[in-house]
């Protein structure tokens, strides 16, 4: 065998697989397809659940992220200008830490650097054969050269679009997916927050987000529609729609900037089952995909590297494959409990095109429950923090 565990992808899945799998002495190879540049130059997730903290400093990378990242004991849902404030550490006893993706993939890489990991960039052609023989294969092509790779086993880490799910027969995957009729236009921007928590406001012009990266850089978004184009969004276009949109009092403590990043982002929720076939185990993007309104995506990313590297250790250290055969099962409950998670607080705070007034009531409805019980808050933060591994 040439290696152990063969990873595509070099993503915050990818790296974090590989990150766990050589500090348990396993040998690895993460092929991705892009530069290093381009994967640390995408802006995406914000939100670390406690778990994902606790599996970034097992894995020896935690150190820059307790010292920038901010912990947050709680988060604002509005609904016009009231905010209901949901208080995580007194609900939960547990808390959130503000640090961004690229953050946590900058450090995931200089980890890797550190051991002397192989991860290939500029990877092309990728394809995953012998996944039920004795070795699996993975063929590719890098500065210009076809290779192939055997292992013991393939870990799909290559995102939505990537060619592991693939390569599970058609016939043989079961996928479940729902296409929301709008988008999140973000912009990051170099002035301090609205307000020291996250705001997810519900407005009746849409949604808005007020994130933030840290005590001077924000990550704002809003509603649009899925037609709309990043060119369609002045610096000013966007300014004016985020403040009609939170509430009055965070509003007044809004300061403008000009934007460093501005994207749009589709929301879509998606599961492909099963997770695992033959010698393949999918984690991730590669799997699943959920609307970023429970800031889940990376976090289910890394609960599944967490299940993936138990089952990869036991496998190919003492020989035991019970881990593998129930891989799919295990990430699968969790996986759908943040589904649902996500599709709840993606309904319960975004305006759906043609609309009945119906519709806009229960969301008002939800959110003054949520205001006046206890019991509602709770089971919000308990999903918001994170379910138990
Ligand atoms: P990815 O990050 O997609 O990494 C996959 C890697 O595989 C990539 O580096 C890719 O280049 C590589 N690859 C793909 N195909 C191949 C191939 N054929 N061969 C080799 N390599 C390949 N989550 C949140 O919680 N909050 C957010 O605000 C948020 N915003 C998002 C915005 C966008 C535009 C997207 C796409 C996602 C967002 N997410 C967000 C989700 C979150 O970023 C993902 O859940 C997370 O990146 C998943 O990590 P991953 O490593 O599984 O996949
Ligand atoms: C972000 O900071 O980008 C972010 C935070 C929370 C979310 C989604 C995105 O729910």
């Amino acid at each position: 065998m040439d290696t152990q565990v063969v990873i595509i992808g070099g993503g915050p899945s990818g790296l974090l697989l590989s990150q766990v799998l050589n500090r348990a002495g396993i040998a690895t190879v993460v092929l991705e397809r892009s530069s290093r540049a381009h994967v640390l130059s995408r802006i995406r997730a914000g939100v670390l659940e406690w778990g994902s903290v606790e599996l970034l400093r097992e894995a020896g990378i935690g150190a820059r992220m307790d010292a920038q990242g901010l912990p947050h004991d709680g988060t604002y849902l509005t609904d016009g200008d009231r905010m209901v404030h949901i208080d995580f550490k007194a609900l939960t006893g547990r808390r959130v830490m503000i640090y961004g993706q690229t953050e946590v993939t900058e450090d995931l890489y200089a980890a890797q650097d550190a051991m002397g990991t192989t991860v290939l960039h500029g990877v092309e052609d990728v394809v995953i054969e012998d996944l039920d023989a004795a070795q699996a294969s993975v063929s590719f092509t890098v500065e210009g050269a076809r290779r192939t790779l055997t292992c013991a086993y393939v870990a799909g880490c290559d995102g939505f679009h990537g060619v592991s799910r693939k390569t599970i027969p058609e016939a043989k995957r079961q996928e479940f997916e729902r296409v929301y009729p709008f988008g999140w236009l973000g912009i990051l921007s170099r002035t301090p927050p609205v307000h020291d928590e996250l705001i997810y406001a519900n407005s009746e012009h849409g949604f808005a987000l007020a994130s933030m990266r840290n005590p001077n850089l924000v990550r704002y978004y809003v509603q649009v529609p899925l037609s709309d184009k990043v060119e369609d969004w002045s610096d000013d276009r966007f300014w004016t729609e985020f403040k009609r949109r939170i509430p009055a009092q965070a509003a007044a403590a809004l300061v403008t900037g000009p934007s460093i990043e501005k994207s749009i982002a589709p929301l879509r929720s998606f599961v492909s089952e099963p997770l695992r076939w033959g010698r393949l185990l999918l984690l991730g993007d590669a799997a699943h995909i959920v609307p970023p309104t429970g800031a889940k995506g990376l976090n289910l990313a890394f609960s599944d590297v967490h299940y993936a590297s138990e089952a990869l250790i036991a496998a190919l250290t003492h020989g035991s494959t019970a881990g593998i055969d129930g891989y799919s099962a295990r990430a699968l409950q969790r996986i759908w409990k943040a589904m649902r998670f996500s599709w709840q607080m993606t309904t319960m705070l975004h305006q759906f095109e043609g609309e009945d007034s119906f519709a806009a009531q229960m969301r008002r409805a939800t959110l003054a429950h949520l205001a006046d019980s206890e019991t509602a808050q709770k089971d919000l933060a308990e999903n918001y923090i994170g379910l138990p591994y």
